[in-house]
């Protein structure tokens, strides 16, 4: 029997996250679903029943510093092909630099930026030399493409993503996987609401083909759910 591949999704309560487990369990990957807690008959805990040989849910907070390790601890040494970093907040509603409490803004850059770089920079040597290392930034992260006028708090934040993604692929004398700034597209979830043209299928498969496909190929790239190249 072939040996399955393995992808890390760290945000899997809901939303884009809880999609892209459901898509990546329906192409035959196991999964490891990381959640702040896992929460009774729900969706997730049903995906469990359903797939109790290739879905495995771990419980933490990502912002903490000792992530990784729970991180660690649970995959007993199970090697990834995809560690994805999904997580991530939309930071305060007026989302105005004016009114923006320290608190706030931290926790904003925390979860958006420093934690999952934090992450994907700890658990790196569990993924497999041609792997795929993904976090889920956004088109607003862009500074050529300028979108964030509506919501600059969180658009900075997916920009300082992006830019430690950089920095850190700036760093390695050799790139042993692809290093993706991935941009779902606008999708129906919490935090994209109700008039978002993209239902969360759609998102999580294109998602999953690019992810496939960037699987070997070792480049570091910002790319949208259709594969498109979007400038940084
Ligand atoms: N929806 C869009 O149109 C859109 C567009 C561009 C980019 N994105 C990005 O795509 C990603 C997913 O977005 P979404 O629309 O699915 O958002 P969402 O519906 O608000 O879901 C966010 C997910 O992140 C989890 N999370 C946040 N902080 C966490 C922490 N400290 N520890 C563990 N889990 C944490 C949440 O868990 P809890 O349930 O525990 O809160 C939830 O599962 C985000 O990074 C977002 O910025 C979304």
């Amino acid at each position: 029997m072939a040996v399955k591949r393995q992808i890390l999704i760290c945000g899997a309560s809901r939303g884009l996250g809880l999609g892209l487990v459901r898509t990546f369990l329906d192409a035959g990957w196991q999964v490891h679903a990381v959640v702040r807690e896992l929460r009774p008959a729900s969706p997730l805990e049903a995906l469990r029943t359903q797939h109790p040989d290739d879905l495995q849910v771990i419980t933490c907070d990502l912002n903490r510093l000792d992530a990784a390790s729970s991180i660690e601890a649970a995959l007993n040494g199970q090697r990834l092909d995809c560690a994805l970093f999904n997580a991530g907040v939309y930071g305060p509603a007026h989302q105005d630099p004016r009114q923006a409490e320290s608190a706030d803004i931290g926790q904003l850059f925390l979860a958006n930026a420093v934690a999952p770089i934090r992450l994907a920079q700890q658990l790196a040597g569990h993924v497999i030399d041609g792997g795929v290392i993904a976090c889920m930034s956004s088109q607003m992260a862009s500074v050529e493409l300028a979108l964030a006028a509506d919501m600059p708090l969180y658009g900075a934040s997916k920009a300082a993503l992006n830019s430690l993604l950089r920095s850190w692929q700036a760093q390695m004398p050799e790139q042993p996987w692809s290093l993706l700034a991935l941009h779902p597209g606008w999708v129906r979830t919490d935090m994209g609401g109700d008039s978002a043209p993209l239902s969360v299928e759609q998102s999580a498969e294109g998602l999953r083909e690019v992810i496939t496909q960037q699987l070997g190929r070792r480049l570091c790239a910002f790319l949208d759910y259709q594969g498109n190249t979007l400038p940084w």
